[in-house]
């Protein structure tokens, strides 16, 4: 919005809140339109489509918890791939040809070597890792047989807040992620982090991931937006990148940046590893820069300022509102 696009914003809501848009209005002065629907019925979002012109779509309307796609594989096919279809059909009918998908670097699983390029060997280790492959497949396949434009965007791992503090991440029940689980520890909602595996063969023996600031990641989107606008082929085409910073941190590298903004410890305790977890990863985002002009530019102390922001600020989330 502060692109200067006009948004319009199709969520059933099963993993968010609409206080969060009218935090975005606080903070953009602008509304988008909101339609609370869920985009597998696909005469409500017809009718999406029917009410506004729209130039691209950005879909991230998927779930996206490894271990529960485990438990309920079904429900992660049926959802994740059943909207894309339905979006990609109706996007189609309405000849709208630009889409925005997000992907995951959980197409990677546990790489050779690191850092990871776009052209390495797809090896998904679960349901929801499939899901993100297969439509991206779908989307290689319509681009090839139609005038879609898609570009990819394979994210590494999303964290931080806005700098307003007014949104953020407010995860349901137990956090599976370790940037809202240190966030909850700092305000008293969890005792004690539990850090998954001390025997790696990484820099501290933690695990390593590639952290990037949810805002670098939203500005990736307008970046990708912009590079399929210039593009008006009569052939679609589509197009793969990852979005991290090239930098990888430990999680014991987050828990000291962490405290550092917090200023007093966070109880943690080391113990077995997470099954399905890999050592390390960490991107190498060039092809970003250079085809799309994009470069993550916060730094871990950004992410870690902005989360305990948000988390101070709305010690329940957005359930005080
Ligand atoms: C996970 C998924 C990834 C998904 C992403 C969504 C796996 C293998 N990957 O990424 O596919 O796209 O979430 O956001 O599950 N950690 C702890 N204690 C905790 C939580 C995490 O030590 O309570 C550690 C993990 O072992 C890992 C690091 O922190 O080393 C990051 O974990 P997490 O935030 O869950 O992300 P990923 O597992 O990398």
């Amino acid at each position: 919005m502060q692109a200067d696009y006009d948004v319009i914003v199709a969520d059933n809501l099963s993993n968010s809140v609409d206080t969060a848009l009218e935090r975005v209005k606080e903070i953009t002065g602008k509304t988008a339109f909101f339609y609370q629907i869920d985009i597998r019925d696909k005469a409500a979002l017809t009718e999406v489509f029917n009410q506004h012109p729209i130039d691209a779509v950005i879909h991230m309307a998927g779930l996206k918890a490894v271990g529960e796609s485990c438990a309920e594989p079904l429900m992660y096919y049926q959802n994740n791939l059943d909207a894309s279809m339905i979006l990609f059909e109706v996007m189609q009918s309405f000849s709208v040809n630009k889409v925005v998908f997000s992907s995951s670097a959980t197409v990677y699983g546990d790489p050779d070597t690191v850092p990871i390029t776009e052209d390495f060997p797809l090896r998904m280790m679960n349901p929801y890792g499939r899901t993100k492959y297969m439509v991206e497949e779908m989307l290689r396949d319509i681009t090839l047989a139609s005038n879609m434009q898609a570009v990819l965007l394979r994210y590494f791992n999303p964290i931080g807040a806005h700098d307003s503090g007014l949104i953020g991440e407010d995860p349901h029940g137990i956090p599976n992620n370790l940037m809202p689980y240190i966030a909850q520890v700092a305000i008293g909602q969890r005792e004690k982090l539990s850090v998954f595996g001390g025997d790696y063969p990484t820099v501290d023996g933690t695990g390593v991931r590639d952290y990037i600031h949810v805002v670098d990641l939203a500005k990736g989107h307008v970046k990708a937006l912009e590079r399929i606008a210039e593009t008006e082929t009569k052939q679609g085409q589509c197009l793969t990148y990852n979005l991290g910073t090239g930098r990888g941190s430990s999680v014991i590298e987050v828990i000291n940046a962490f405290e550092k903004v917090y200023g007093d410890k966070i109880n943690y305790e080391i113990v077995e590893r997470r099954p399905g977890d890999v050592p390390e990863y960490f991107a190498n985002p060039q092809l970003a820069n250079e085809e799309m002009g994009w470069r993550a530019e916060k730094s871990l102390d950004d992410m870690m300022t902005d989360t305990w922001r948000w988390q101070s600020q709305n010690p329940n989330g957005y359930k005080d509102d």
